[in-house]
């Protein structure tokens, strides 16, 4: 162990570290496809409160996580008003809303994509009335997840016509915000698969492109989940770099995932922990200064004690990472080992300033027998993280 071992107050979640969740993680009743629920329902208030006596710093919801879906006008006031309270004796803050365009029966086959025209005016109209609440909040993020934008069967769906609602929809919806004058920007959640056999946006990759084509493409950037990347077997630290890459890195969801299978939403950290060692790396050393926000699912084994214990592991998880990776990046030998890897000169442009591509040399002028032979020592890096991941160093 080095002296760098964490000291018990760095692993103590503090607001200032900006760890949200959503309503419908802690709450969900582990309901699946083979059981029924296997806890009670949750109060979002009880929620707003365990996770702020935890260290949270806000939370999240969708519009029927706290209202139920065909709640009266009153009955609305009331869940908001109970909440707001809630929020105010906590100073718990709302950063990110969401819509559910995809448990009623309405939205089987789509909200924005659906071939019924009266369901996506609906689902439209749906997102509106929630824009308000966010706005009246302060939410400053608005994530748009199409769980049921897809199809089961190829016939089914007009793909191109698919996009272009899809776009209709974001650019009717970032119109309603700027004439609304609310500073919302939104947040497209990829997901290959789950609950529609394939989801249109699947990847980072496929979303970054769509947004090129909005009407507003300022406005929108995404909210990638790390087990939705994983599921299609990409690596989810390099997507995540990209998103930032292009200024698109509005807002991330933090959980675990083991491999190419259905969305487990594990806890941070208990799926692939290598690359969410160097996800809270990236995360930490590029500035990224959004939310930390976990969108996982309690394990249906766990009662009320193992969810609030599970809600206190993402944030633990999160905050040993953040210190072995700090301590990766200190050590003095990992830093030799860069050199050697020769790390640092990747951002060296391939052309000196005033150079052009007829500075170059001539093919037959390079011996590339003589560089190919020098190994880069990229398992010796390796060891070095995995012994700081592991505190052996
Ligand atoms: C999933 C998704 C959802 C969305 C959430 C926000 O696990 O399939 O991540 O949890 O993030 O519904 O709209
Ligand atoms: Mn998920
Ligand atoms: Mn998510």
């Amino acid at each position: 162990m080095s002296d760098l071992t964490p000291q018990p107050s760095d692993l103590t979640p503090q607001p200032s570290d900006h760890f949200t969740f959503g309503l419908w993680t802690v709450g969900w009743q582990a309901r699946d496809p083979f059981g029924d629920a296997t806890r009670p329902p949750l109060d979002p208030v009880e929620s707003v409160e365990r996770l702020s006596e935890l260290g949270a710093y806000g939370v999240t919801f969708h519009d029927d996580d706290l209202i139920p879906f065909g709640s009266d006008d009153a009955a609305r006031t009331q869940h908001i008003d109970r909440f707001k309270a809630a929020l105010a004796r906590t100073g718990m803050q709302v950063p990110m809303m969401t819509t559910n365009l995809f448990s009623h029966p309405i939205f089987k086959d789509g909200a924005f994509t659906s071939n019924d025209r009266q369901v996506r005016r609906y689902a439209i109209a749906k997102v509106m009335r929630n824009l308000d609440l966010a706005a009246d909040l302060g939410a400053s993020i608005y994530v748009m997840w199409g769980g049921r934008e897809g199809a089961e069967v190829d016939s089914a769906k007009d793909i191109r016509a698919a996009l272009d609602r899809y776009k209709e929809a974001v650019d009717v919806l970032c119109q309603y915000v700027i004439d609304q004058g609310y500073g919302i920007r939104f947040a497209l959640e990829p997901k290959p698969n789950e609950p529609r056999g394939d989801i249109l946006l699947p990847t980072v990759g496929h979303g970054l492109g769509f947004i090129e084509q909005l009407q507003y493409p300022d406005m929108v950037g995404l909210n990638p989940e790390v087990g939705h990347e994983q599921m299609s077997g990409l690596n989810f630290m390099h997507g995540i770099a990209q998103a930032l890459w292009s200024g698109k890195l509005f807002h991330i969801d933090l959980n675990g995932q083991r491999g190419i299978k259905y969305d487990q939403d594990l806890v941070f950290g208990h799926g692939d922990l290598i690359n969410a060692f160097f996800l809270v790396d990236l995360l930490e050393s590029a500035g990224y200064d959004g939310m930390r926000h976990f969108d996982y699912k309690p394990l249906r084994t766990e009662d009320m004690d193992g969810v609030w214990a599970s809600a206190a592991s993402n944030m633990r998880t999160y905050l040993l990472l953040r210190e072995r990776a700090a301590s990766f990046r200190a050590d003095p030998k990992v830093q030799e080992a860069m050199e050697r890897s020769r790390i640092a000169e990747l951002r060296q442009p391939t052309l000196a300033p005033g150079e052009t591509y007829r500075d170059l040399p001539a093919v037959d002028e390079v011996d590339a027998d003589a560089i190919g032979e020098a190994g880069y020592g990229f398992v010796a890096l390796q060891q070095l993280a995995i012994d700081h991941l592991l505190g052996a160093r």
